[in-house]
């Protein structure tokens, strides 16, 4: 089966066409970010408006990549929520006006489904399997018993942890996506800075990230006040150490209370590298594999949104 998968959720125009839910024929990606860096973060009008310049080109490529023809495909599925209203629509216009001229289905799919099942790429499933889900937009633990069907445990009460990591690197001075560059700084950075951890009484499975953001912010302010230097690696290391321990920690805690086989992680924040490399220590610890994503199958791609359209369409979900 041939699906052809289309994501224009955020900044990233993305068109791909992957054969029975694994083999990855082409995964075109036009990505905004060197135009939203400018304004310090993605700027909706402009990502819409950037989507319709880009996304027949994108699909011309995706075909061409392939080496299929538009008729070989059998199914559309497109990101259909969440995101920016603005910019889901380029992608789902163009994903049912090509539907529609083959007169082949169109699904649409919850792109957090398809970060998850970008783990299905390089890798298995085995079931129970615990999703960690970290990006711009959401911070959650997800269930999954068997193919295509997801448990939510817990979720962020607040600020998702990709959006903590932005702003910690917009305070510190460092380019948009910040995530990126806060997590290159602390490289091999000891961290000094005290730090709030936040666990929330009573629940195990729930986030909270905007406290320990307000934390940096006032270390940064009282500093400023009294005309004290920041070790900005430092401070963007202690960050991260308290902000990824705190995941870790509650991952850990749920794969042992659902007993569950694998753990994966999914979502732009799954790139981080401290949280790839202390997930899977702890996870040895109590002989459980972690799985991520290749960093071009980490951030929004359509290869992911083809790989969930697929179960979703062969389980008729
Ligand atoms: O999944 P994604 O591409 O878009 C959403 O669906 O939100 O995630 C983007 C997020 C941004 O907040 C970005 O800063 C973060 O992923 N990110 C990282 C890293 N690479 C991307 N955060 C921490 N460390 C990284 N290496
Ligand atoms: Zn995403």
């Amino acid at each position: 089966m041939l699906v052809l998968g289309v994501e224009s959720s955020c900044d990233e125009t993305s068109v791909a066409v992957v054969r029975d839910g694994k083999e990855i024929l082409s995964n075109i990606i036009y990505s905004q970010i060197d135009i939203h860096k400018e304004f310090g973060g993605v700027v909706p009008e402009v990502a819409s408006r950037h989507h319709i310049k880009k996304i027949t080109i994108v699909f011309e490529e995706a075909f061409k990549k392939a080496n299929v023809l538009p008729s070989d495909i059998d199914v559309v599925a497109v990101t259909g929520k969440p995101g920016l209203v603005g910019s889901l629509l380029v992608g789902i216009n163009a994903a049912e006006a090509f539907a529609l001229a083959f007169n082949i289905p169109c699904i649409k799919i919850d792109h957090i489904t398809g970060h998850i099942y970008a783990n299905y790429i390089e890798h298995t499933f085995d079931f129970p399997l615990l999703a960690l889900v970290v990006s711009g937009g959401h911070t959650e633990l997800v269930l999954m018993k068997e193919h295509y069907s997801f448990e939510k445990l817990g979720e962020t009460l607040d600020d998702a942890i990709g959006e903590a990591y932005d702003k910690v690197g917009r305070v510190l001075g460092l380019p948009y996506p910040g995530g990126v560059y806060v997590d290159k700084i602390s490289q091999g950075v000891t961290p000094t800075y005290e730090l709030p951890l936040v666990y929330l009484d009573n629940q195990p499975y729930n986030f909270s990230f905007s406290g320990l953001k307000s934390a940096v912010l006032n270390i940064i302010n009282k500093a400023n006040m009294k005309k004290e230097v920041i070790d900005k690696a430092s401070l963007a290391a202690s960050f991260q150490s308290v902000a990824v321990k705190v995941l870790v920690d509650k991952t850990i805690n749920a794969a042992k209370e659902f007993k569950v086989k694998k753990i994966v992680i999914a979502g732009g924040v799954a790139a981080n590298s401290h949280l790839r490399n202390s997930l899977k220590e702890a996870a040895k610890a109590i002989d459980l594999e972690v799985n991520y994503p290749s960093m071009k199958y980490c951030t929004d791609n359509a290869a992911m949104i083809a790989v969930s359209g697929y179960f979703k369409y062969k389980l008729n979900k």
